[in-house]
């Protein structure tokens, strides 16, 4: 649709057209601005004019005001000015960029700090400061000095591998390019927080308006938009700001404390929080946050919880890291916020495995400054008003297409219908009934029964497996996503596109990999077809070429294991160090008695639920001929050794005893960052026993299998230090 004629763009005014005539020219005008963003921000090879693209998209934008439930057939409009152009260098982050847990409420701080005294074996009269300081809403930025000079800045990508944006962030006034002072090193990789403010975000919108093009849903998406452009000048013309609050490498600090290096950061030409404050006991800590909370609405940028983090940098060291998060930090977050609309449809939607999810059509309504249309509605049961046990939920109260119903929107959380409004509940509705047929192949779909707890999953599923489309998708489209394989080019868009398409199906991962030699040897070449050309399809298939030899853990996680997220990929892929490896135990495992079974079930982090899953994935023949397949196309690589030059990794190690320079929990968390796996109980796979003053059985165990056992000081020497 490269041509002005074909254009779906009708001259017929928006007042006259029926729902049926503007959802239709709706369709086609999404797909052409669609084809027009990709040629333009992926491709670099603009199709259309920029008048023609102007107008094409004020129309797309004026149709969706006459006709909001437009807005749920594409989000092309919403995405246009934000999109990721995928166009971006990568930078390897040299410290990983981690996220925070959160606490959402006063107890679970409480408990936080507990759990930081308990670790580091501190009693409460010993004290233990910590900083709170806002949770800025914004996105975070790393930002690396080299002598004082910024040389590069990346966004947090997956927390390993962020996108290069030096260019975008030189544009930033706040963000200096040479730091001054005399206690600035050699390297400092200063993080923190790019956002927007609410005035600048409101002019924004506005220019957007006038130019008529679509306005961003809140300051965030627009902070994301406007730094992640290719074209650098419309970075440099959105007043971003930036607040500076962690660091990555930097291996000579400023300060022994969080405050301290922040205050330098200060010094060095940054600009810090004003509300971080240095607290001594939880009390302190929830009235700062209380102080904070009553300042949000005038601060003039959206904050959206407070950030608590254990002051001194020694024994932030020793609490280390627990998966993606900190030990030594929190994020208290504000309460979620509410709206009532009206319930207009229940969709159902069929994901990766099967499960049958119910989304809620909402009338549109804002909810803290986001329109929301759509909104879960969980499970069968979470509509009934009553769970498997036959326990009331919302006091028994059903959900009913038509309902008033409250919904709830906490942060980044997909919104929820939480309640409804009895009182203005038609009189004619009728309970919904669940479907018991996958709308997307007509299979049964079934609740199982689990087999340890006897009782019924909540969620239905479709009994379809590999017949089912939705699954084979679904799963397709986990496949290729961005914390998965990442082929640039391949969307869900795409993934539709080929599992549909005739001469090029792609009806498994390992289709996707011999799409060029197909394309190849076709007549008629993908090249030729409508949304691709001469470039997009070679960059396709270079894109593909270039994720023959994924990172391991990637390459797990995408397979959509039931139960593996990206954590436990890893985590995996670490243990196992290769994709035979994690097949085979996967194998044996299946025979409970197996010396496989037993070492994954002593994998810390990995629970009997991730062990089922496994043994169930690769105990599917299925599975087996899929992977063969796929292994055929494409060769995982190892996840970098982390810890192979640490002497313990690898090993299995069991503590036991009393310990005196750390905790228990502290033991176990350095020997796993070390490579070690720590298992509970001595076994022949035993290689080390650690034991402290009043060890008792473990020690007979050791010697029962001539396991090496040391003590306290000896796990120092071994480690060194
Ligand atoms: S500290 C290792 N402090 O929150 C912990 N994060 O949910 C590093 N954020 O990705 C983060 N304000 O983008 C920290 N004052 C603050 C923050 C903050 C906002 C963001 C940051 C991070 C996310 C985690």
């Amino acid at each position: 649709m490269s041509d002005a004629e074909d254009s779906a763009h009708s001259e017929t005014p928006i007042a006259a057209l029926t729902p049926r005539k503007a959802k239709a020219e709706h369709k086609l005008l999404a797909a052409e601005v669609q084809a027009a963003n990709d040629a333009y921000f992926q491709d670099d090879q603009p199709i259309m004019d920029d008048a023609a693209y102007d107008a094409k998209r004020r129309r797309l934008v004026a149709l969706e005001e006459a006709f909001p439930a437009l807005k749920q057939e594409s989000d092309v409009s919403a995405k246009v000015g934000a999109k990721p152009s995928g166009k971006f260098a990568k930078i390897r982050h040299r410290v990983p960029m981690l996220s925070l847990d959160n606490a959402f409420s006063d107890e679970a701080v409480g408990e936080f700090v507990g759990r930081v005294y308990r670790f580091l074996g501190r009693k409460e009269e010993d004290g233990i400061a910590f900083t709170a300081e806002p949770k800025i809403d914004g996105l975070s930025l790393s930002l690396r000095y080299e002598k004082g000079e910024l040389v590069a800045a990346a966004t947090r990508g997956d927390g390993e591998e962020g996108e290069d944006v030096t260019l975008n962030a030189r544009t930033i006034s706040e963000i200096p390019g040479t730091l001054a002072g005399p206690d600035v090193p050699d390297i400092a990789e200063v993080r923190g927080e790019v956002y927007l403010g609410h005035a600048d975000f409101a002019g924004i919108n506005e220019r957007q308006r006038e130019k008529g093009l679509p306005e961003f849903a809140n300051p965030r998406n627009a902070a994301a938009g406007s730094l992640r452009q290719l074209d650098v000048s419309v970075t440099a013309a959105r007043p971003l700001r930036f607040f500076a609050y962690a660091w990555g490498e930097m291996p000579v600090l400023p300060a022994p404390t969080q405050f301290g290096v922040v205050e330098a950061f200060r010094r060095w030409g940054f600009r810090t929080n004003p509300l971080m404050k240095r607290c001594e006991s939880v009390a302190e800590l929830i009235a700062q946050y209380r102080l904070i909370e009553s300042q949000r609405a005038t601060l003039g940028y959206d904050i959206d919880g407070v950030v608590y983090k254990v002051d001194d940098l020694a024994l932030q060291a020793r609490l280390g890291f627990v998966s993606r998060a900190p030990r030594w930090a929190i994020a208290h977050k504000f309460p979620a916020e509410l709206a009532t609309t009206v319930l207009e449809a229940i969709d159902i939607q069929v994901g990766r495995t099967g499960a049958l999810s119910p989304v809620a059509r909402l009338k549109p309504v804002t909810v803290g400054g986001v329109v929301v249309t759509n909104a879960t509605l969980h499970n069968e049961d979470y509509i009934r008003g009553f769970d498997s046990k036959g326990l009331p939920i919302r006091d028994g109260t059903d959900i009913r297409i038509g309902d008033t119903v409250t919904v709830k929107r906490a942060g980044d959380v997909i919104p929820r219908v939480e309640a409804v409004d009895l009182a203005k509940r038609p009189a004619d509705s009728k309970p919904y009934e669940f479907p018991t047929l996958c709308p997307a192949c007509g299979s049964h779909a079934t609740r199982e029964l689990n087999p340890r707890t006897g009782k019924e999953d909540a969620i239905r599923r479709c009994t379809g497996g590999l017949i089912c489309p939705a699954q084979a998708v679904e799963r397709l489209k986990h496949f290729v996503s961005r914390d998965a394989l990442d082929i640039d080019g391949l969307g869900d868009k795409q993934i539709e596109f080929f599992h549909s398409d005739p001469e090029l199906p792609v009806r498994e991962p390992a289709d996707i990999f011999t799409l060029a030699a197909r394309d190849a040897a076709n007549l008629k070449k993908l090249k030729d077809k409508e949304g691709f050309g001469a470039v997009s399809a070679k960059k396709l298939f270079d894109a593909i070429e270039d994720r023959r030899t994924p990172p391991l853990n990637r390459f797990i996680f995408g397979l959509g294991i039931r139960h593996i997220g990206e954590t436990t990929a890893r985590l995996l892929a670490r243990h196992y160090g290769s994709f035979e490896a994690l097949r085979a135990a996967g194998i044996a495992a299946a025979d409970e008695a197996s010396p496989e079974r037993q070492e994954l079930d002593a994998i810390d982090s990995v629970g009997p639920t991730v062990v089922e899953a496994l043994i169930e994935f690769f105990g599917e023949p299925h599975n087996e001929e899929l992977l063969d397949r796929l292994l055929a196309q494409v060769s995982p690589q190892p996840l970098e050794a982390v810890a192979s030059a640490s002497p313990v990794a690898g090993k299995i190690v069991v503590f036991t005893g009393a310990l005196e320079r750390m905790t228990r929990d502290e033991a176990k968390a350095m020997a796993e960052r070390l490579g070690a796996k720590v298992a509970g109980s001595v076994s022949s796979k035993t290689n080390l026993l650690v034991a402290g003053p009043g060890a008792g059985s473990k020690l007979k165990d050791a010697a029962k299998h001539g396991v090496e056992v040391i003590d306290e000081a000896g796990w120092f020497d071994l480690v060194g230090g």
